[in-house]
Parts: C-alpha cells; structure tokens; sequence
C-alpha cells in the first residue's frame, strides 16, 4: 500500500517547512562543542526573569487543563490593543494562528496571494488547504527594498476569488518592510472580502518612524487580521505563544479550527509575565538593534552585500552559492540559516545575537569565506 496516494495532491507535494539546525545536532554530527546557533531569529537573551518565575509557579498547576479560552491573557492584550477579547485568537505560536488562517477561509475554489520570499509558512498553509496560491514577484535587484513584497505587483493578483493576502512586516527572511503609507494605499486597494493578514512577527524590533502599527488599523479596515507574537522580542519561542487581532466574526471562524487548549498553561502564565516585563523587552530590543548595526558594519567591513532589515536578522549574499560558507561555518561551531528553500542559494540569514556571538558569528564568516570553497 502507497499511503503517500491517500494524501491529497497538495498535501503530497508540500514541501515541508526546514527549521533551523539544533545546537545538539551540530555538536553531535561534528564531534564539538560550545556552538552558537543564530539561525532562527530568536532571542538571544532567552525568557526574561519574571517570564521564567511565572513558569516555575505555573509547574504547580500543569495536572490540569489550561484556561481552553486564554482569559487572562486575551485581557491583558485587549487592553493594551485597545480592542476587545473579542478580537483576539490566541495560537500555539503565530504559526497555528496563520494556519488557522488557511484552513477556516480557504479552499480549492479560492485563492490566496503573497510575495516571492515571503516567510515559508504561508505557502505551506495555503497549499495544505489546495486553495490556488499567486506569487506576486518581488521587488527587484537595484530597489531599496530588493527582495522585498512589491504591494502593487500583489495587489494587482487580487480579485473577487482571493480570500486571503499575507504580509509579513517585516518579512522573514528578508528582512524588508513597507510603510505605512504604502500599506494603506495597498488595503484600500483589494477587494472588502479579501482577508489582509499583516504578520508583525518582528514589530518590536521596528526603529524605523513610517512603520505602521497595524493593531491600530483594525476600526479603520474590517478585513485586516494582525498577527503577532511572543517567540521573537518576548524570548518565549519555546513555549510557542502567539495572537491574531481581528474582527470578532473573524476570530469566532478562527475559534471553530483552533485545537482545544491549544496554548498550554505555562506558555499562558509567562506570556502574561512577559508583558508585564518592559525592562526585559527593552534590553531584548537594544540587543538586536545595537547588534544589527554591529554585523551590518562587520558585513560592509567584508565587503559582503547585505539587505536593509528591521528585524533581528540580516540577509547576506555570499555572491557565489551560500551552502559551503554555510558548511564552513558548521565547522567552526556557528550554526546560521540557509535560505535555498526560498530560492536564495547565495544567501544566507544571520540572526542577531548578543555583542560577544556576533563577533564569534563575523569572524567564523570572514574564515567561511577566505578559505574560498
Ligand atoms: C514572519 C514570521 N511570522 C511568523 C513566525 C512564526 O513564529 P511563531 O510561530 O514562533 O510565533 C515567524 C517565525 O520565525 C516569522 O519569521
């Protein structure tokens, strides 16, 4: 029996998502230790100390079922978005919120639209679901934004037939964005139907003064959905929290997939905690930005072209394929992310760490690339 034929054909010819490679693994494949893994955009300084206080306490309680409905913290966010609980799906990460997405809105007769390079999970959502998925191209070599969501080349895909558009600001892997202006001018454009996921995964990070904070747009914009979450500036990526803000007709389609007790109690307790913790956010955010202007430096001081970015990460070209730089990196304990799964196989995405790994990552880099492979 070939059970891969009991799949439909969209769920067989996924690609599935490829994270980054585990400190654990690395060590073990290349007999070494002390390896720093800048490879998935996480937080450099971990959980902040009243997140890890609050998990201990909530260690007491896990013989129980979470809250299934996130009050606590859906209250917390209600207030400080300026929106009702109503509004507010909580996810097991961003991620179960936009698959969410995909699976209450789409379907094999509809289509959705998102930006060559847009993070990986919105194609894999889509296709899983066998809506049409239209790929708008990005914005082109010489741009300011090169690699970056071209809103009008996406706005001219949508039509009647597309329910939902994903844009990441800023994007991962790329680390482009778009203003707030554009974004405006982009909404106004699509069809009333049409969803406008606006994923804020990296908001906290944002320096830039013409960025717009969509969760202040949602009056404005009935089809916007926000999505945002507590794994990148919040330090919590391991218990996977995250949130959508919408309309509550939105959020009660979003309630009827999501799994039951799908944010799991601990993750629910240091979420809170986290965003009572302004002084841990704060160091986390002059982490990255310091640190960005470090490996962007570092970057020029090389010679090695590197996208602008308001994240917590850096897109590099390497100029010749990316994946013996990558490999030679490996090797000296500096674990950074490949990126040929978006079709980039001279690239490479370096995350931002603290002072001291963002030395370690240059310098391991500046050896990557002399030993000329
Ligand atoms: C743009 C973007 N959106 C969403 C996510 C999902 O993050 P999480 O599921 O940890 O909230 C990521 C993770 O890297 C991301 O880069």
């Amino acid at each position: 029996m070939d059970f891969t034929n009991l799949c439909s054909a969209a769920v067989r010819t996924l690609a599935p998502y490829v994270p980054g490679k585990p400190i654990e693994e690395l060590e073990r494949e290349y007999g070494i230790r002390d390896s720093i893994k800048l490879a998935s955009n996480e937080n450099p300084l971990g959980a902040g100390p009243r997140a890890i206080a609050a998990i201990a306490a909530a260690c007491r309680d896990i013989g129980l079922y979470p809250d299934g409905n996130g009050f606590a913290l859906k209250q917390m966010l209600a207030q400080r978005h300026g929106c009702t609980i109503e509004c507010i799906t909580l996810g097991n990460g961003s991620n179960d919120v936009l698959v969410m997405l995909a699976e209450a809105f789409l379907t094999t007769e509809v289509e959705a639209v998102y930006s060559q390079y847009a993070f990986a999970v919105y194609p894999i959502a889509v296709q899983a679901t066998g809506a049409q998925a239209r790929v708008a191209p990005a914005l082109p070599e010489g741009h300011p934004m090169a690699l970056g969501h071209d809103l009008d080349a996406m706005a001219r895909l949508a039509n009647e037939k597309t329910r939902i558009v994903f844009v990441a600001n800023p994007n991962n892997p790329t680390g482009t964005w778009v203003g707030a202006v554009a974004l405006r001018q982009f909404i106004r454009k699509l069809p009333a139907s049409t969803l406008v996921v606006v994923d804020e995964a990296y908001i906290e990070y944002v320096d830039d003064p013409d960025f717009p904070d969509t969760s202040r747009w949602l009056a404005e914009f009935p089809n916007l959905v926000v999505t945002r979450t507590f794994s990148k500036a919040y330090g919590l990526a391991g218990l996977r929290v995250g949130y959508a803000l919408s309309q509550p007709a939105v959020a009660g389609m979003l309630n009827r997939v999501r799994q039951a007790f799908n944010v799991n109690s601990i993750a629910l307790a240091a979420a809170r905690a986290a965003l009572e913790d302004e002084e841990h956010l704060r160091k986390s955010v002059a982490t990255a930005r310091e640190g960005l202007r470090q490996v962007a430096a570092g970057l020029d001081e090389l010679g090695v072209r590197h996208l602008p970015s308001q994240g917590n990460f850096l897109l590099m070209d390497c100029g010749r394929p990316a994946a013996a730089v990558y490999e030679a990196m490996l090797r000296q304990g500096v674990i950074v992310r490949p990126v040929g799964n978006y079709q980039l196989p001279n690239h490479l995405r370096l995350t931002i760490g603290t002072g001291q790994q963002n030395q370690r990552m240059l310098a391991a880099l500046k050896h990557a690339l002399s030993v000329g492979i």
